[in-house]
């Protein structure tokens, strides 16, 4: 079976956009991210997905090494190909590194690392993991060029970006060719011999059809599954709150 991987980055947007120049010591912070990868680990998230960014946006150092101390299944660390990420990471030591490109514009990943562009500092970047025996994914876009890189640098996973695909939803035409690119792209990955995830925009509804065309170890999702939960647990929260104005 598919493995999920749930990303909880915006969790901590919710707890950031209250809480950011708190001093924790003093109020009571909350969402309680450790709660959060609880949770998601009791409704059967086989890993835990964050991306520690660089701008410290959403997830913070801190939530990265009380994750790795309190959850059960698997950490899986996104994060740059920076020499800080980098030392962060192999203090941490998670199960998983992804690798992703960063843009301190962008509102979310927005595209695959283009390892092309700089193969060297992601070639190190992997062996500095790598000799920390942390797994290496690359994150890339379902690019048959791009995969045979991320094989020669020595990265023994990666993750297909999907967004393409999930973008390209109300177009037949569009959607198509986007799954018979992330379905030649999964098989020419695993022929090589590399773990295949995917992940990004990937929803409720579009799940599915992705899955009916490649196989793959992991999928990655966050955006929707948090949404979800703010929908399936409103009513609780709300009844919650009633009750004390009783
Ligand atoms: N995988 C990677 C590498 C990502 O950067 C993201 C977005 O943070 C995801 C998966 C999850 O994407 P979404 O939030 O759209 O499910």
């Amino acid at each position: 079976m598919t493995k999920l991987g749930v990303n909880i980055d915006h969790s901590a947007t919710v707890r950031q956009a209250r809480y950011r120049d708190s001093d924790e010591s003093e109020v009571v912070v909350e969402p309680s991210i450790i709660d959060v990868a609880l949770a998601a680990e009791r409704g059967g998230a086989d890993s835990i997905t964050v991306h520690l960014r660089e701008d410290r946006r959403h997830i913070q150092d801190s939530d990265v090494f009380g994750l790795r101390r309190a959850i059960s299944t698997k950490l899986n660390l996104e994060m740059a190909c920076t020499p800080e990420i980098t030392q962060i990471a192999r203090q941490i030591v998670p199960d998983y590194v992804c690798l992703v490109p960063e843009n301190r514009m962008e509102v979310t990943t927005e595209g695959g690392l283009n390892i092309a562009g700089s193969p060297q500092k992601v070639e190190k970047t992997v062996a500095a993991l790598s000799e920390k025996n942390i797994v290496c994914s690359i994150f890339i876009d379902p690019d048959l060029s791009q995969i045979k890189l991320a094989k020669q640098i020595g990265a023994p996973m990666v993750e297909l970006h999907t967004g393409a695909y999930a973008n390209a939803w109300k177009n037949p035409q569009k959607k198509k060719a986007e799954l018979e690119r992330i379905s030649r792209a999964a098989e020419y990955a695993d022929s090589l011999g590399l773990i295949v995830n995917s992940g990004h925009g990937i929803n409720y509804l579009n799940v599915r059809e992705l899955l009916a065309v490649a196989r793959f170890n992991e999928l990655n999702i966050g955006h929707t599954i948090i949404s979800r939960a703010i929908i399936a647990g409103m009513g609780t929260a709300v009844r919650e709150m009633k009750e004390l104005l009783k």
